[in-house]
């Protein structure tokens, strides 16, 4: 979602900064074997599974090793443009509005579309996309996309004719057909582009309305009954995704993430129960306002509408008339993805962090195992197992494993997790997982965002930790905004592994599980970057691996490449100046993992966030989207006219002035900014990133 932040001062404690060289030795020291590619400055990431297509790349004689970062970094830049490096190339191709089932209409430009219209072209604000291979081909240049449609611009969904008017039940459903996930067959055409195949079989939209089925342990608890579903299994639709992954078995796994500011009521004295404040259930939600359009959304009429939401959906991208399902086992609260991996012994482990201030990271292990040569193995595999939560304990170990942490059970009997306190059973356990973490003592972290598997090493994942500002014992200035409310209002202590009171720029975790196993409930960390600014002072210069040359803040969502490159995307301020100086427009890096050196691949236009990375198997064709151009927030370039409405005027200003922020994609005659995909590829046809 997007993240605004306001100007926020406080007092910060000095990070622990490394140098280079040091953190080269605690590399070495840590695995040996490295010693020699990494004194001789190269940075051998370890052979992924698609490492024997090294033979095989573009760009010349020498190919680079797996995992080489081998472009030229580039500068930030406010500009309302995508920049790539030299050698690359990037191709706009899957917008918002854009038509994919049969009697979709082209995207008109005035957002005069209907409900009808917008329910059969992509919906809006771009978040999570995986990609998968075409049955029966190579898979590098045809497969399905599947992809999340996080959220609505209330200034650019509407004409002037229905901005602002939810009242209208066509304008909130038009909303709710915009939000969702997107499943569209793409291909490399003769011209080696990529583009979208219009009314494939495979194309489908799921909505904020689409009939979903509830599924594992909380299915048909009373909590999730309402008046329209009397068995608690099935839901209207899937809200908020924002990150998401990819299951062995070849399924989409899409989180729900602010679902809260959904919901609303202007029904008189109206209080939200305990429940309803712990995941910031509001009277006023996010000013949708919803419920004025759609009882369903009203909680005073349907106060348990709300549990049924905040889930992982399954989705099976091959199978167009499935009905996706949310997996209950993996917990109630807000999932920013989910990122899927096979423990040791084939059990299927997702690590799925919570994204506001303060709240935890959490794993879920399953009972059964998959069997790589049997798909079906896979079906239901979420239904069942152990959800646990994140606690981070002060670092005890050398090397470069700065702390220890214990993976901690939320399951019913357990740790206080009885009825007397609240918890029934165990689908309350999950409905009310949040309060089940808060009990068992995991570790408030920095708003975790997208955790990132590397899966050139068993057992290593990313956490990136994109900012706070309530931490510590110094209240902050003002308030930073991330779309979410403030219902976990402690202000915990700086912790190791959240070392800053005021994060204006947020940090990145790497675990490694013991014995490499992604099952175990111990791990090891370490603090792989500490983004900051080289224009402050003390600790908020961050790192050591940061500098001028890769400057950023808010990394959001990572994804380890398949060679094992780390990338990066923010989603954070772009006024580019005071604790944002010099930082641009939001941008993608990559980090090399082995030196944690972090080089600057690409600058997104202007007022939006990048998220969202998947390749085709060969890492040669990188997908992204670019969410919210001409979103307002800290644009340093706002329209005078813009600045001086009126607060309660500027969205209606923005209505009527659809480009004044961003013409980004469709440039001065496109109507408007409009969240898009974007194919990234190499001009000689190599792997991304070399
Ligand atoms: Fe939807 Fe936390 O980003
Ligand atoms: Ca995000
Ligand atoms: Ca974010």
């Amino acid at each position: 979602m997007a993240n605004m932040i306001r100007d926020d001062d406080g007092v910060s404690n000095a990070s622990t900064n490394d140098h280079l060289h040091d953190l080269i030795e605690r590399e070495i020291a840590r695995n040996p074997s490295r010693r020699s590619m990494l004194k001789s400055g190269a940075s051998l990431g370890l052979l992924g599974i698609f490492g024997s297509a090294l033979s095989a790349c573009g760009g010349g004689d020498a190919a680079p090793a797996p995992g080489t970062i081998g472009f030229k970094a580039i500068s930030t830049s406010s500009g309302d443009a995508i920049v790539v490096p030299e050698g690359y190339t990037a191709d706009v191709m899957y917008r918002w509005g854009d038509p994919i089932l049969a009697n979709a209409p082209a995207f008109k430009g005035d957002a005069s579309e209907t409900w009808v219209e917008q329910e059969q072209q992509a919906g809006d604000n771009h978040d999570g996309i995986n990609f998968f291979p075409y049955p029966g081909t190579d898979g590098n240049s045809r497969g399905i996309l599947a992809m999340n449609h996080e959220y609505i611009n209330p200034e650019y969904i509407h004409n002037a004719a229905n901005f602002n008017k939810p009242e209208v039940p066509d304008n909130t459903k038009k909303q709710l057909a915009a939000h969702g996930v997107s499943v569209i067959e793409v291909q490399r055409n003769s011209a080696g582009k990529w583009e979208y195949v219009k009314n494939s079989p495979y194309n489908r939209r799921i909505t904020g309305y689409t009939p979903i089925t509830i599924s594992g342990p909380a299915a048909g608890n009373d909590l999730l009954k309402t008046s329209a579903d009397a068995s608690g299994k099935e839901v209207l639709g899937t809200l908020n995704n924002c990150g998401a992954g990819q299951t062995p078995w070849g399924t989409y796994i899409t989180c729900e993430e602010n679902f809260n500011g959904y919901f609303g009521t202007d029904a008189p004295g109206w209080t939200a129960n305990t429940l309803q404040n712990r995941y910031g259930v509001s009277a006023a939600g996010f000013g949708y306002g919803w419920h004025k359009g759609d009882p369903r959304f009203d909680l005073n009429v349907n106060p348990n509408e709300p549990n049924r939401h905040g889930w992982v959906v399954e989705i099976d991208p091959y199978a167009p008339s499935s009905k996706p399902k949310k997996r209950t086992a993996l917990g109630r609260f807000k999932h920013e993805n989910a990122e899927c991996v096979l423990s040791k012994t084939n059990k299927a482990v997702v690590y799925t962090g919570c994204d506001e201030r303060n709240e935890y990271l959490y794993k879920f292990v399953s009972t059964g195992t998959y069997d790589p040569a049997n798909k079906a193995s896979g079906t239901d595999l979420l239904d069942s197992g152990t959800l646990y939560v994140a606690r981070f304990d002060a670092g005890t170990v050398t090397g470069d494993n700065q702390g220890t942490g214990v993976w901690l059970p939320l399951v019913h009997g357990q740790n206080g997790l009885t009825a007397e306190n609240g918890f029934a059973n165990q689908a309350e356990v999950l409905i009310k997982a949040r309060q089940a973490a808060d009990r068992v003592g995991a570790t408030m972290m920095d708003r975790p965002e997208w955790v990132a598997a590397n899966r050139t090493k068993a057992g290593e994942v990313f956490l990136a930790c994109t900012n706070n500002n309530r931490r510590g014992s110094t209240p902050a200035s003002s308030n930073m905004v991330n779309g979410s409310t403030t219902a976990g209002s402690a202000r915990p202590a700086m912790d190791e592994a959240n070392p800053r009171a005021v994060n204006n720029w947020g940090h990145i975790i790497r675990i490694n599980e013991t014995g490499a196993d992604a099952a175990a409930t111990a791990f090891n960390w370490d603090i792989f970057v500490i983004a900051g600014n080289p224009a402050l002072e003390g600790a908020k210069k961050g790192s050591s691996n940061i500098d001028a040359s890769n400057t950023f803040n808010s990394p959001d969502g990572i994804q380890v490449d398949p060679e094992g490159r780390l990338w990066i995307q923010t989603d954070g301020s772009y006024a580019n100046t005071g604790d944002f100086l010099n930082q641009g427009n939001n941008q993608m890096l990559v980090a090399d993992i082995a030196t944690k050196k972090i080089t600057r691949f690409l600058v997104g236009p202007a007022g939006c966030e990048v998220t969202g990375v998947c390749w085709t198997p060969d890492g040669r064709t990188m997908f992204i989207n670019i969410q919210h151009p001409g979103e307002v927030g800290s644009h340093p370039n706002a329209p005078a006219a813009y600045v001086a409405a009126a607060s309660n005027a500027k969205d209606a200003w923005v209505n009527a002035n659809p480009t004044a922020f961003s013409k980004w994609p469709d440039g001065p005659n496109g109507g408007r900014p409009r969240s898009a995909t974007v194919v990234i590829r190499k001009n000689d046809g190599g792997v991304i990133g070399t």
